[in-house]
């Protein structure tokens, strides 16, 4: 299912992650923001499960989440989105799967996985802030799944209607968020309107 989580202040950061004019620190800045806004969303069905505790008052029986949650960035833009998620779940363990996009065929290709112990078990959050194609994530979404893991969901930034469409007749039972979804490709593979590279406006190359 594709949830779009459309909130002013989701809106308001985005608009300056945008903006060509803003530099990599405000990038980095605003994409951490949108990360801890959004997976405070995502993690809304999170089970919990029953803890007893003394209050300095009294006994009580609270509640603590029932399930391990996994980080798992796509490298090397997925990097840029995991500092906000952590800030919310920071007993979140964080796997990495390394992609890149042929610049020709606009294919990925993995070149470095590495999972926590008890991945299968976890809830793996895959996160990449741009859905163009859909290529890395569904290839992400297949070594995720090699590992065991059955709980998956895949959190990005922006998508374009190709990829959402190629993720959900992929892995239709794998929930997809976004802040935004745009309006097309174009030729070069860049989602439009879009930010252009987020890897190269978050860690400052080009
Ligand atoms: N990757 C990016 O960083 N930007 C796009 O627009 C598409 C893919």
């Amino acid at each position: 299912m594709l949830t779009i989580i459309d909130h002013p202040l989701i809106c308001h950061k985005l608009t300056i992650m945008r903006n060509k004019e803003t530099g990599t620190k405000d990038f980095r800045q605003n994409l951490d923001e949108i990360g801890g806004l959004m997976v405070y969303e995502v993690t809304r069905d999170l089970p919990l499960h029953s803890v007893d505790i003394e209050t300095p008052i009294t006994k009580y029986t609270g509640q603590e989440l029932a399930t391990k949650v996994v980080v798992v960035p796509i490298l090397r833009a997925g990097l840029g989105m995991v500092s906000g998620i952590m800030d919310l779940i920071p007993t979140a363990k964080v796997a990495h799967i390394g992609m890149y996009r042929d610049e020709e065929t606009l294919e990925p290709h993995p070149y470095f996985e590495k999972y926590p112990p008890a991945f299968a078990d976890s809830l793996a959050i895959i996160v990449d802030p741009m859905l163009a194609t859909g290529g890395s994530s569904i290839a992400a979404i297949d070594m995720v799944k090699k590992q065991g893991c059955k709980n998956i969901k895949l959190v990005c930034l922006v998508g374009a209607p190709e990829g959402v469409k190629a993720v959900e007749s992929a892995h239709p039972d794998v929930d997809i968020y976004l802040a935004a979804l745009d309006d097309h490709l174009n030729e070069n593979g860049y989602i439009v309107p879009g930010l252009g590279d987020a890897g190269d406006r978050i860690f400052g190359t080009k």
